[in-house]
């Protein structure tokens, strides 16, 4: 599959069955959000892997979706050591870094048949009490993962892409 069509077939998948994803998927998974870019490759993700079911109890705390999923990576980054626009006004790099450290896993996973879904709607508060995460690191993102259900379909908004035209412009068009 070239890499538009993989980008093309993915879609987020809210349904999940109960087969475990083996080990060596997972590590392969890791290892490209380990090798994605950032920002003067400080490499501030910090990624909780969450597989158990009494993790996946925890998870509900906080966060409303109910997926079944088997497997969920809470993806954070170490606000002390990413990268610093000081220069100018101290933006922080750690939210881009980790969206595409997030988007390097999910499309690996999807390479593998893994499933995934994006959840930004949920409580970091909890997710840091409940998994213990030091004060210094900034949950991003929970990465929902698994194989797909077999009634697992893309919903309505999967196709719902806007005209190209709306989004990008030619300076001197
Ligand atoms: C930053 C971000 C946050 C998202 N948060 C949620 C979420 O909290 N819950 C959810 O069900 N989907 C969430 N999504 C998934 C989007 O709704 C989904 O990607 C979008 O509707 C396009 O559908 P598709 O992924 O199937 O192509 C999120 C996606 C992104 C990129």
């Amino acid at each position: 599959m070239s890499f538009i069509e993989l980008a093309k077939d993915r879609y987020s998948v809210r349904k999940f069955s109960d087969k475990p994803v083996e080990q060596e998927k997972l590590n392969l998974i890791l290892e490209a959000g380990q090798i994605a870019p950032t920002a003067h490759n400080n490499q501030p993700q910090r990624i909780l892997v969450l597989n158990t079911p009494e993790e996946m109890e925890k998870l509900a705390k906080c966060c409303p979706f109910r997926f079944q999923q088997t497997l969920a990576l809470l993806v954070c980054y170490d606000r002390e050591a990413s990268w610093k626009r000081a220069d100018f006004d101290n933006a922080d790099s750690g939210d881009i870094d980790m969206g595409i450290v997030g988007t390097h896993m999910i499309l690996q996973a999807h390479e593998l048949g893994i499933g995934s879904t994006w959840v930004m709607h949920f409580d970091a508060e909890i997710a840091r009490k409940e998994f213990q995460i030091p004060q210094a690191f900034v949950p991003a993102a929970i990465l929902m993962m698994g194989y797909p259900r077999e009634d697992s379909k893309p919903s309505r908004l999967h196709n719902d892409r806007f005209e190209i035209t709306k989004t990008v412009f030619y300076h001197n068009y």
